[in-house]
C-alpha cells in the first residue's frame, strides 16, 4: 500500500511539476460584514508588518514549488485593496526575484468597490495585475446596509466603470443570493444589473449562515429568517439560465465565465496542481502534503520574523487524495472522469463511486456523458448530500 501511495506521489509530482500558482492573503478588513468568516481582522496598524513577514515568508518557502514556472498569482482576503501601490510593489519584486513567472500569467487581486477609485486605479498601473476580483455582492443599498458592506449599488456600479476605464478586460464579479429579506424578483434584478456591466466573470453563491458570525447571531435572536430552499433553489435555476443566455459558460457550480475568462487560479486549485499560500490563514498544496498558516495576525508576525514555525500540514493519504478529486471535479462543468480515478486510485475506488452515484443517475441528479459524471441543475442544489454517498471514509 505504501509503495502504490508512493509511485501515485511521484506521478502526480511528475505529471503537474510545471506549472503553479501562488495565493497571498491580506487578512484586513475596513468592517467585517455580516455573513463572513474568513480570517480577517480590522486591525490596519499590522498592515506594513504582515508586508514585510510576507515577504520573508515568500523567502523561507521559495522552494515549496520545486521551480515550477508560475501561472498565476491571487492576492485575496480580506481585502487586498486597502494595500498601497508600494506595499503590492514590495511582494511583486520578491516574487519575481525568487520565481520564474510566465509573461502570460494570470494575476489577479480582490476588491472592494469603495477602493477603487480613478486615483487608486491609476497608481496600480505600474504593477502586473491583468485581472479583478471585485465582492459586490447586491446592489440593492438596503441589501448591503442589512450585510454591513462598504459600498451602495451605486459605488458598486462606478467602481466596475473605473476599473474599465483603466484598463482592465478581465473583471469578475461576487454576488451573493438569498440575502435576509431577498425575494426571486429582487435577485433577477441583481442579475441584471450584472449582466448590464460588460463584465466578464460571475461567481456567485448562495448565503450560509456560519457559525460565529454576526448573521448567524441575527438568526439565533430571530432578527432574520433564511431563505427558504424552494425559493434559493429557483434563484440558482435563476442565475444559471441567464448567465447561459448571455453567454457565460457555468463551469463551476458557483462560477460563470464568458469563454476564455475562466479563472484560472481557480481551476488549477480544482485540477490539485501546486499551489504555495502565504500569509495568515493561507492554505498550500505541493501534491503530497497540504499545510496551513495560522490565523493570527501577531502570531503569524511573530513568528516569520523569528524564523519559527507558522504553519501545520499533513500528509494525503490515497482516500484523501481520492475525496478530495472527487469533491472537487463533481462541482466543475468537467464533472469526475472515471478514466482518471481508474488511472490513479484504482479499480476498487472508481466501482465505489459508481454504485454510489448510481441512485443519483437514476433519479435525475446526476448522468454519465462517456467518461464523465456530472451532476444536473437539479443534483447541483443536492450536491452536499451527494457528495456525503461518494466521499471514503
Ligand atoms: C472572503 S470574500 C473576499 C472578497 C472581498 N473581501 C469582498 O468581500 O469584497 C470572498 C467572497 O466569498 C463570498 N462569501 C463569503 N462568505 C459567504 C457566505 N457566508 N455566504 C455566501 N457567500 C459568502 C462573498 O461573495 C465574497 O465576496
Ligand atoms: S466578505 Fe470580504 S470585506 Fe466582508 S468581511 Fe469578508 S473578507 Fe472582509
Amino acid at each position: 500500500m505504501k509503495l502504490l501511495f508512493l509511485s501515485l506521489c511521484n506521478l502526480l509530482t511528475y505529471k503537474n511539476l510545471k506549472m503553479a500558482g501562488i495565493y497571498i492573503h491580506i487578512p484586513f478588513c475596513k468592517k467585517k460584514c455580516t455573513y463572513c468568516d474568513f480570517y480577517t481582522e480590522v486591525a490596519p496598524q499590522f498592515i506594513p508588518s504582515i508586508v514585510n513577514s510576507i515577504v520573508s515568508e515568500l523567502i523561507i518557502r521559495k522552494d515549496y514549488l520545486q521551480n515550477s514556472t508560475i501561472t498565476t498569482i491571487y492576492f485575496g482576503g480580506g481585502t487586498p485593496s486597502i494595500l498601497s501601490v508600494a506595499q503590492f510593489k514590495l511582494i511583486f519584486d520578491t516574487i519575481y526575484n525568487l520565481f520564474q513567472v510566465e509573461e502570460t500569467a494570470e494575476i489577479t487581486f480582490e476588491a472592494n468597490p469603495d477602493d477603487l477609485s480613478v486615483e487608486y486605479l491609476e497608481t496600480l498601473q505600474c504593477l502586473p495585475f491583468n485581472r479583478i476580483s471585485m465582492g459586490i455582492q447586491s446592489f440593492d443599498d438596503e441589501d448591503l446596509k442589512r450585510i454591513n458592506r462598504r459600498h451602495t449599488g451605486t459605488e458598486a456600479i462606478q467602481a466596475v466603470k473605473n476599473a474599465q476605464n483603466a484598463g482592465f478586460g478581465n473583471i469578475s464579479i461576487d454576488l451573493i443570493y438569498g440575502l435576509p429579506f431577498q425575494t426571486l424578483e429582487a435577485w433577477k434584478k441583481q442579475l441584471e444589473i450584472a449582466l448590464s456591466l460588460n463584465i466578464q466573470h460571475i461567481s456567485s453563491y448562495g448565503l450560509t449562515y456560519e457559525e460565529g458570525t454576526a448573521l448567524w447571531k441575527q438568526r439565533e435572536k430571530g432578527k432574520v429568517t433564511p431563505v427558504d430552499d424552494e425559493t434559493m433553489n429557483a434563484m440558482y435555476l435563476h442565475l444559471v439560465e441567464t448567465t447561459k443566455k448571455s453567454n457565460f459558460i457555468a463551469y463551476e457550480i458557483s462560477n460563470f465565465a464568458l469563454p476564455g475568462f475562466h479563472s484560472r487560479h481557480n481551476t488549477s486549485y480544482w485540477k490539485q496542481e501546486l499551489y504555495l499560500g502565504v500569509g495568515p490563514s493561507a492554505h498550500s498544496y505541493n501534491l503530497v502534503s497540504r499545510s496551513w498558516n495560522m490565523s493570527s495576525i501577531t502570531g503569524y508576525i511573530k513568528a516569520t520574523e523569528n524564523n519559527n514555525t507558522f504553519s501545520e500540514s499533513e500528509v494525503l493519504t490515497l482516500n484523501d487524495k481520492y475525496n478530495d478529486y472527487v469533491m472537487i471535479s463533481l462541482r466543475t462543468a468537467d464533472g469526475i472522469d472515471l478514466s482518471v480515478l481508474e488511472q490513479e486510485f484504482g479499480s476498487t475506488m472508481t466501482e465505489f463511486c459508481q454504485q454510489n452515484i448510481k441512485p443519483f443517475i437514476d433519479n435525475g441528479k446526476a448522468y454519465i456523458d462517456g467518461t464523465k459524471i456530472r451532476l444536473t441543475p437539479y443534483g447541483i442544489m443536492i450536491s452536499n448530500l451527494i457528495l456525503i454517498e461518494l466521499m471514503k471514509v
